[in-house]
């Protein structure tokens, strides 16, 4: 039998659609836009480039043909501004609305730069696409909201109380989300992302993610820390599913939409399982793991386990993830090997 994104896909190679990717130089984005392109997709992309990069665009560029980067529209602007959403959200059918500043650390330190790009960009672009009249509108969520909640694994209706300003301002994008479909009747759908990962995902900087941050230290042979004992865990999930979860989404059924989805894995990999899957997909490029490992205190704010429930995003969506944690990794780790060969500053 064919799954749904067989047919989503097949639909959409036939009859293309306009998607707006808003943080389509980022990592999530960037991938988004390979995808979407790969499908004889036409696409607009907004950036302000303040985490993404040119270089993420000229990559994607590099991966698919001359007809269909010809599809593209990149646009440099800010989603804090309403007029750069509008003038973005010009004949769109379906929008992808993944820009934010989305690392926890970074909020911690500068809580109100955070708010205003993922609250007042959030209900910036959340406006301008209901008076644009969009097909679809699908953001990115966290499993940030999760907060405390204790809950394993983790349904979309039980969460607890946020632990960042982060966790803060993606739990207001979803109460927006909700208000503008009772209000307006504007539905949209929210996508809890749990830890994504993947290619063109930041290894650098101080708010890289765990996967980017480890690999950069064993392939510079630099010293990897472990907060904890290193039996902490998290449902990594691969790029390639969350692609598919957007197309889902962006497509989906009015009657499954003003809802949040769970995207992940439905699965729990340790802190000491992830360096050794990311040591094994690294030694396929030759590169040895002989980084020093070394434990340190838990991070305050972490929580110890986190593992989503996917039921929710299969029965209304038909959300078939492919790839499990490790597999991700294999397909990841020869960018990252590539990259630090050839780009270590940009
Ligand atoms: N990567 C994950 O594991 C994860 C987990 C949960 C949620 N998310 C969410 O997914 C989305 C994409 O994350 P990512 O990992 O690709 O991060 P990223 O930093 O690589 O991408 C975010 C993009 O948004 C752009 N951006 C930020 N503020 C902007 C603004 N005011 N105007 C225009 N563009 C702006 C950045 O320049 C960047 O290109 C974010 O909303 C993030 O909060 C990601």
């Amino acid at each position: 039998m064919m799954s749904r994104i067989d047919i989503v896909t097949a639909e959409l190679k036939v009859t293309p659609k306009t998607w707006l990717i808003t943080g389509v130089a980022g990592f999530i984005g960037s991938n988004l836009l390979e995808a979407l392109l790969a499908l004889n997709q036409r696409v607009i992309g907004l950036d302000n480039f303040s985490t993404g990069f040119q270089r993420n665009l000229d990559e994607v560029k590099t991966s698919v043909t001359k007809q269909q980067w010809s599809q593209f529209t990149f646009i440099e602007g800010d989603i804090r501004e309403f007029k750069d959403c509008e003038a973005a959200l010009q004949g769109v059918d379906y929008v992808l609305h993944q820009a934010a500043l989305g690392s926890v650390p970074r909020s911690i330190e500068t809580p109100l730069i955070t708010n205003a790009s993922n609250i007042d960009g959030f209900l910036n672009m959340l406006e301008a696409a209901k008076k644009a009249q969009v097909k679809s509108f699908t953001y990115a969520a966290s499993s940030s909201t999760y907060g405390d909640s204790a809950e394993l694994p983790k349904t979309e209706g039980v969460i607890g109380k946020p632990l960042s300003p982060e966790a803060v301002t993606k739990y207001v994008n979803e109460l927006y989300a909700s208000v503008y479909a009772r209000t307006y009747g504007f539905k949209s759908i929210g996508l809890r992302y749990f830890n994504v990962f993947g290619k063109r995902q930041d290894p650098n900087g101080a708010y890289a993610a765990v996967i980017p941050l480890w690999t950069a230290a064993i392939i510079n042979g630099n010293d990897v820390f472990i907060n904890g004992d290193g039996e902490t865990s998290r449902d990594f999930c691969f790029i390639e599913n969350t692609i598919q979860m957007n197309l889902l989404a962006a497509t989906a059924e009015d009657e499954f939409k003003d809802e949040v989805y769970n995207v992940a894995l439905g699965d729990r990999t340790t802190l000491n399982e992830l360096y050794d899957s990311i040591c094994s997909a690294l030694a396929t490029c030759d590169v040895k793991c002989d980084s020093e490992l070394t434990y340190r205190e838990f991070r305050v704010g972490d929580i110890r386990h986190s593992q989503a429930d996917i039921t929710k995003a299969q029965q209304n969506l038909g959300y078939d993830p492919k790839y499990k944690a490790r597999q991700g990794i294999e397909q990841a780790m020869p960018w990252y090997c590539q990259f630090f060969n050839t780009d270590k500053t940009s």
